[in-house]
C-alpha cells in the first residue's frame, strides 16, 4: 500500500488534470509571454527548458506537494547521509562520494570513506598516466594503442557511452573497444585486426562472477597466452572489481587491480574505478572534470529549493505523465551523435532502478512505475520513429539534448543539427490543425476532393510534451552533469513511488535458469523430458538443426 499522503497528492493531481487537460501547450504560451523564461532553469551554462509541457503554475504546485507528501527531501537526506537506502542488500548507495569535492567526510558506519576513495583514485590516475605516456607497455615492449574493456551492464555501458561522448578528448593514437556480450562474435569481431602485443585488456566486473564477463575474460586471456605466452598476462591485463580475491585468482598483478566498494551500484559505477578505460583515454585531468560535473549536480540537488531543482522537476514531470496521464514510455533524443549510447545507458539507470512492482516495504505497488526509456540520436530518429512521435496514438514525452557549439565538428553541420532539434520540439508542441492543412493544400492548388482525401493524413495533433537540455559544449564536465541529473531524477521518482532504486532482483531468475539449461545445450544426449515443454521443444529443434 502506498502512503496515504502520496495517494491523496496523486488524487489531487488527477483532479487537476481533468481541470486543465483541455489546455494546449501552445495556448499556454500564447497566454503567457514570459512562459519560456519562467519555466527554465540554469545550472552553470546548462539550460533546462521545461516550458513545452502540459503544465501550469498550479500543476507545479501540485507536483511539489506530491514531493513533500513523499518526503523527498528527507529521503534525499537519508541517501546523502549514507543510510541503508538499499534495504534488501543492507547497504547505502554512495556513488556521490566518488565525486565529492566538498572537502567534507562521508561516513559509512562511522568511518570516513574519502581517504580510501582518494587513495584508489591516485593509484588509478598513476596507472592511467603510465599507460598514456608509454611507461607501462605490453610484454614485447610495444606501447598500448588499443584498450579492450570487458564488462557488461554498468561495467560496460558507462565507460562505453562516455568514451564515445568524449571522443574529442581521447588521446590521439589510442583506440577504445568494449566487449560485453557473451556472444563470441563480440570478442571475435573486436579482436579482428588488433595487434595483441599493443592491446591492454581491462576486466571490469563489480562481482567478478558475471557469466558474460568471465567467459570473455577467459577467452581473451587464452588469446594472449597463445600469442604472447603465459607470462604476458601480467602486462596485458588490468582489472576493476570489488572482489579482489577473485581477481587475484585470474592472475592479474595487484598493482593493476583497482577496487571499489559494495556501496557503489553497478549502474552508478562509472564514477569509480570502472571509469579506468575512460580515465586512460581522456586523461586523469579530464576525468576529474567529469567527476566535478557530477559533484556540481549533487550540490544543486541538495541545496536548490524543490521548485528550482532540475532533477526534482525532471522526476515530477515524469510522474505527472506516467501516473496521471498514463503515458508508458519516455524518449531521450540527443542531437549529438557522440551521445548515441546515452539512451542505452539511461535504460539501465532508469529501468533497472525503478522497473519494479514491489515497494521497498515488500507491498505490491498501487501505481505504475518506470516507463520504458528509449531513444536514438537526432536527426537519425527523424527518419525512423519520429512519425510515431508526431502522429502515433501514444503520446511519448521527449528529452532533447543539444549543445550550442560542437567540439571538433563542422559548425555548419551543427547549425543544421541545432535547428532540427528546435524544430522537432516546436512541431511536437504546436502540431498542425486540419484547418491549417486545408489552407496549405488549397494554396498549393489542390482540388477540394483531393484536399478532403489528403488533409486527415497531414494533421499533426501537437500538444506533445518535451524538455530541452541546451548547453555550451559536450565536454567532460557537462557529461558528468547530465549523468548525475538523470541519476537524481531516478532517485526522486523512486522516493515518490516508495521503491528501493538500488537493487535489481529482476535480473536473477533468467541467470539461474540459464545455468540449469547449459548442460542440456552443451550435451545433445541429455534427456530434456523433465524440462519445461516449451524450452525442451526449442532445445530439441536446435539439436535437429545442428544434426542436419
Ligand atoms: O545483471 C545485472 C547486473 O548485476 C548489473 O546491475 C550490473 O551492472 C551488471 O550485471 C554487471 O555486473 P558486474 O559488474 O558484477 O559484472
Amino acid at each position: 500500500m502506498a502512503d496515504t499522503e502520496v495517494m491523496a497528492a496523486l488524487a489531487a493531481l488527477e483532479a487537476h488534470r481533468v481541470e486543465i487537460g483541455h489546455h494546449r501547450i501552445a495556448d499556454l504560451f500564447a497566454a503567457d509571454p514570459g512562459r519560456a523564461q519562467r519555466l527554465s532553469l540554469y545550472l552553470g551554462d546548462l539550460l533546462f527548458d521545461y516550458s513545452r509541457h502540459r503544465i501550469t503554475d498550479a500543476t507545479l504546485a501540485h507536483l511539489i506537494a506530491l514531493a513533500r507528501a513523499a518526503h523527498v527531501e528527507e529521503q534525499r537526506g537519508a541517501l546523502f547521509a549514507a543510510e541503508c537506502v538499499n534495504n534488501t542488500e543492507h547497504r547505502p548507495a554512495l556513488h556521490m562520494a566518488l565525486r565529492n569535492f566538498s572537502g567534507k567526510p562521508v561516513l559509512v558506519d562511522g568511518r570516513d570513506v574519502m581517504p580510501d576513495i582518494f587513495a584508489m583514485r591516485d593509484k588509478l590516475y598513476g596507472f592511467a598516466r603510465q599507460v598514456r605516456d608509454g611507461t607501462f607497455r605490453g610484454a614485447t615492449g610495444k606501447i598500448f594503442t588499443d584498450i579492450v574493456n570487458i564488462g557488461i551492464g554498468g561495467s560496460d555501458l558507462g565507460p562505453a557511452m562516455a568514451a564515445r561522448a568524449l571522443s574529442p578528448f581521447v588521446k590521439k593514437g589510442l583506440k577504445l573497444h568494449f566487449v560485453s556480450n557473451v556472444d563470441g562474435a563480440d570478442l571475435a569481431d573486436t579482436l579482428e585486426g588488433l595487434d595483441l602485443a599493443s592491446t591492454l585488456f581491462i576486466i571490469s566486473s563489480k562481482t567478478f562472477t558475471t557469466q558474460e564477463t568471465m567467459t570473455n575474460a577467459q577467452s581473451a586471456r587464452a588469446r594472449i597466452t597463445s600469442v604472447l605466452g603465459e607470462a604476458a598476462v601480467g602486462n596485458h591485463f588490468a582489472a576493476v572489481s570489488t572482489k579482489l580475491d577473485l581477481v587475484g585468482k585470474f592472475g592479474i598483478r595487484e598493482e593493476r587491480v583497482f577496487g571499489f566498494w559494495d556501496w557503489v551500484g553497478g549502474r552508478y559505477s562509472l564514477w569509480s574505478s570502472i571509469g579506468l578505460a575512460l580515465a586512460i583515454a581522456i586523461s586523469p585531468e579530464h576525468f576529474d572534470d567529469f567527476l566535478r560535473g557530477g559533484h556540481e549536480v549533487d550540490d544543486h540537488f541538495c541545496t536548490a529549493p524543490l521548485h528550482e531543482n532540475i532533477p526534482v522537476l525532471m522526476a515530477l514531470l515524469g510522474i505527472w505523465y506516467r501516473n496521471v496521464w498514463d503515458f508508458g514510455s519516455h524518449a531521450v533524443i540527443p542531437y549529438d551523435q557522440r551521445l548515441a549510447r546515452f539512451p542505452a545507458y539511461l535504460q539501465q539507470l532508469d529501468m533497472e532502478s525503478n522497473g519494479k512492482s514491489v515497494a521497498r516495504n515488500g507491498a505490491s505497488m498501487a501505481m505504475a512505475t518506470a516507463p520504458v526509456i528509449w531513444g536514438e540520436p537526432g536527426t537519425n530518429g527523424q527518419h525512423a520513429f519520429f512519425q510515431l512521435l508526431h502522429q502515433g496514438t501514444d503520446v511519448i514525452p521527449v528529452d532533447f539534448l543539444v549543445a550550442a557549439e560542437p567540439i571538433a565538428a563542422d559548425s555548419h553541420h551543427h547549425q543544421m543539427l541545432f535547428s532540427n532539434c528546435l524544430a522537432q520540439a516546436e512541431a511536437l508542441m504546436r502540431g498542425r490543425s486540419r484547418t491549417e492543412v486545408q489552407a496549405l493544400l488549397s494554396k498549393q492548388g489542390l482540388k477540394q476532393t483531393a484536399i478532403a482525401e489528403l488533409a486527415p493524413h497531414k494533421v499533426f495533433p501537437g500538444n506533445r510534451p518535451s524538455s530541452v537540455f541546451l548547453y555550451h559544449r559536450l565536454d567532460p564536465r557537462m557529461l558528468g552533469r547530465l549523468i548525475a541529473l538523470y541519476e537524481h531524477k531516478v532517485f526522486v521518482q523512486s522516493a515518490v513511488w516508495g521503491i528501493n532504486a538500488f537493487d535489481q532482483w529482476g535480473v536473477e531468475l533468467g541467470k539461474e535458469l540459464c545455468s540449469g539449461l547449459m548442460p542440456f545445450v552443451d550435451d545433445d544426449q541429455t534427456d530434456t523430458s523433465r524440462l519445461d515443454p516449451g524450452t525442451a521443444g526449442l532445445i530439441e529443434y536446435r539439436r535437429k538443426l545442428i544434426a542436419g
